[in-house]
């Protein structure tokens, strides 16, 4: 809905409250005259007064002021009018005997809006006294107008950003939800296959200290530890006697094993994941030369994250104890990556594990606590 201003109003419902301040009653007679029948009029005889009275009659809309006047004239007047906040912006016109046109200046100068000299003419008072009145009308419809308009936007945008914030939450909330779901799954997992539950663990930690060294943003990293958490979920299609058989499996084994990552695909792609999930669960055994299962895709055909995985995969799996071999070592594992960097494995994940494990003293936190 657009912002409505309302027009400026033809006529003021109440009647202008004028000052006039002068020395000599004779001059507030005949300008009391001149203006009583049209405004209110309010009259001071002397400086002080006029200020006292600006105090006690903020609402006064004009001023005529006498410029020469005993004690306080009518500069000392405007300057005290000036100073306060409340009274700053009322107009004042300088009413003097005077025509010399320095003091006209020095009027003007001060912050009047307008110069009548005497001997005033109705005609001419009433004139002045309307143009300014008029002004000060247009000043203050716009000055209202602008403190509604600032205070209307800043209404909107404080609502915008309450709704942007509930939001944020309801995001946050679903994006929780969605990494409890991906826990769940690892944990139903770990459950029935405690050995693949830990390699999950392992290389989803190896694949965010290898992205964290590859500088990938934060949100990218967290996408790649859950995507770790879960890369072997289609091995719960595989029987377990298979996962844990302790010698060489047959062709006809070894081809349900890789069926894990389709079926991992399978298995997670309906979710509405903020993070390409199911693609990393796909790709982790794809090889940049085409090598890799389970559709033989190609360098840039692999998602980053799959590349990353691949590694950290291969180097937590040689590194450890397997039911048919005992552990390689990590130095065998490096070795491997190191083979093939460049032909199967992404030659920069490669190089920021080689320096994870090299210079930087990597180890695989949770590998004491994994079974086998
Ligand atoms: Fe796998």
């Amino acid at each position: 809905m657009a912002l409505s201003v309302s027009a400026v109003p033809v006529e003021e419902t109440r009647a202008a409250t004028i000052l006039i301040v002068d020395d000599r009653p004779e001059n507030l007679a005949v300008l009391g005259e001149i203006l009583q029948e049209k405004y209110r009029v309010l009259v001071a005889n002397s400086g002080q007064r006029a200020c006292h009275l600006f105090e006690a009659n903020p609402e006064i809309d004009l001023i005529l002021l006498d410029v020469m006047m005993p004690e306080m004239d009518g500069y000392a007047v405007l300057a005290c009018l000036k100073e306060n906040s409340a009274t700053r912006d009322i107009p004042v016109i300088f009413v003097t005997a005077m025509d010399a046109s320095e003091d006209e200046q020095r009027g003007l100068d001060l912050g009047a809006v307008d110069y009548i000299t005497k001997p005033l003419r109705p005609s001419i008072v009433m004139a002045r006294v309307r143009t300014q009145l008029e002004a000060k009308r247009a000043r203050d419809w716009l000055r209202d107008q602008n403190a509604f308009l600032e205070a209307e936007v800043a209404r909107r945008v404080a609502e915008n950003l309450r709704i942007d914030l509930e939001r944020l939450k309801n995001l946050e909330k679903l994006q929780l939800t969605l990494v409890e779901t991906i826990e769940a799954i690892a944990l139903a997992l770990e459950k029935r296959d405690p050995y693949t539950a830990g390699h999950q663990h392992r290389v989803s930690e190896l694949a965010v200290a290898i992205g964290s060294e590859m500088s990938l943003p934060p949100e990218q990293i967290e996408g790649l530890r859950l995507g770790g958490l879960i890369h072997d979920i289609g091995k719960i299609y595989v029987p377990a006697e298979i996962l844990s058989w302790p010698g060489r499996v047959s062709d006809l084994q070894l081809d349900l094993i890789r069926t894990h990552p389709e079926v991992g695909h399978e298995i997670v792609k309906g979710i509405d994941f903020p993070w390409p999930i199911a693609e990393m669960v796909m790709q982790h055994h794809e090889r940049l030369d085409g090598s890799g299962y389970p559709l033989g895709l190609k360098a840039d055909e692999i998602l980053i994250e799959a590349k990353i995985l691949a590694v950290a995969d291969v180097v937590e799996a040689i590194s450890s104890h397997r039911p048919y071999r005992p552990a390689l070592g990590v130095e065998a594992a490096l070795e491997e990556i190191s083979r093939h960097r460049g032909v199967q494995f992404d030659p920069v994940a490669v190089d920021a594990c080689l320096k994870l494990f090299r210079e930087k003293a990597y180890a695989f936190a949770s590998q004491q606590n994994a079974k086998g």
